[in-house]
């Protein structure tokens, strides 16, 4: 369902690669099938020229026709060129280049790997910071949330209301993203959303998702997964807000201006970490049964 369209070009490129190579081979077979051909001719031609036309009677070295010289001459290069297009042009292929050129850089990675573990070894880090390196390489992480006053998210595995400018809003933003989520919330959809990449975290080994769906165990895997991405979303619920909060850069944040009864809660924005950079109210209105905010808040 999720990236069809981009995989499709790559798997063209490499079908467009080997119908060339295919190609490339097949002509210098019929080359060499040709020379194979004419070798052959000429070969009876230096006999019959020798023999028959007596040509060159007279010339022969060791007490040997001069003709078994020049069809011994004609073979070696004959063979020079089986030899080419057998094994030179096979051996410096673009795919033996490629070979080489992989099999160092997997040495270099292999020696980079190695010195890391060594300086690791010789000079550990907190966990803690460790995992703020990695995660700090990762792109613009966002928390994007609907809560109520009393920081009430959802209820038996669903929202608690229906906002449908709210509904809009997380469309057009996370709209072409990667949305990383809690099992639950996963289940909460009826099925996956259009246009955007579904990361599910689980601690379940076989976790079942609808294809396109990436399923990984832990947070740390999740932001990994979305690396490509300079804005991937998480998107709740509040297990995974409270565990995702350390690493996030930004809040989309809808303040529903009204206290509820919940079973699930975002966890409290620490206002010395965190700055408010917008600001828009919404009162409600017959398409909203609750006034509510839009806000972003920023890491300080
Ligand atoms: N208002 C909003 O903006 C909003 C947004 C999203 C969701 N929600 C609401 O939030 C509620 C769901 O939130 P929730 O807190 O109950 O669940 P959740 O965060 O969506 O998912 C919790 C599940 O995620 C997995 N998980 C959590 N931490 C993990 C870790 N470190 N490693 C591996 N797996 C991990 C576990 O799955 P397994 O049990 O499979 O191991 C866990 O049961 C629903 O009511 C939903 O409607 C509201």
């Amino acid at each position: 369902m999720f990236g069809k369209k981009k995989d499709k070009p790559e798997i063209d490129k490499e079908q467009l690669e080997l119908i060339k190579t295919a190609q490339k081979r097949i002509k210098q077979k019929k080359r060499l099938y040709a020379h194979f051909v004419i070798f052959l001719i000429g070969a009876v031609f230096f006999i019959v020229a020798n023999l028959v036309l007596n040509i060159g009677k007279d010339v022969k070295l060791f007490g040997i026709n001069w003709f078994v010289f020049a069809i011994l001459a004609w073979l070696f290069i004959f063979i020079y060129h089986v030899f080419n297009v057998f094994v030179t042009s096979k051996l410096l292929s673009k795919n033996w280049e490629e070979k080489q050129l992989n099999s160092m850089v997997a040495k270099q990675k292999k020696r980079i790997a190695e010195l890391q573990q060594q300086i690791e070894k010789e000079h550990p880090l907190p966990t803690e910071i460790k995992r703020s390196i990695k995660v700090s390489k990762k792109s613009e992480i966002t928390l994007i949330v609907a809560a109520g006053e009393n920081d009430a998210i959802g209820k038996d595995n669903q929202l608690i209301w229906h906002l449908s400018d709210d509904l809009k809003r997380f469309k057009e933003l996370t709209n072409g993203h990667h949305i990383i989520m809690g099992r639950k919330t996963f289940e909460s959809f009826p099925k996956p959303l259009p246009n955007r990449i579904h990361i599910v975290i689980t601690r379940q080994v076989n976790y079942k998702v609808p294809s396109g769906v990436i399923v990984v165990n832990n947070l740390e895997d999740a932001f990994d997964a979305a690396r490509s991405d300079k804005q991937p979303f998480v998107i709740g619920g509040g297990e995974i807000y409270k565990q995702a909060m350390p690493y996030a850069n930004k809040i989309e944040l809808t303040r529903v201006h009204e206290t509820f009864e919940a079973d699930t809660f975002f966890p409290e924005i620490d206002t010395s970490i965190w700055k408010e950079i917008s600001n828009s109210y919404h009162a409600k209105d017959e398409k909203h049964e609750h006034d509510f905010s839009f806000l972003t808040y920023e890491k300080a």
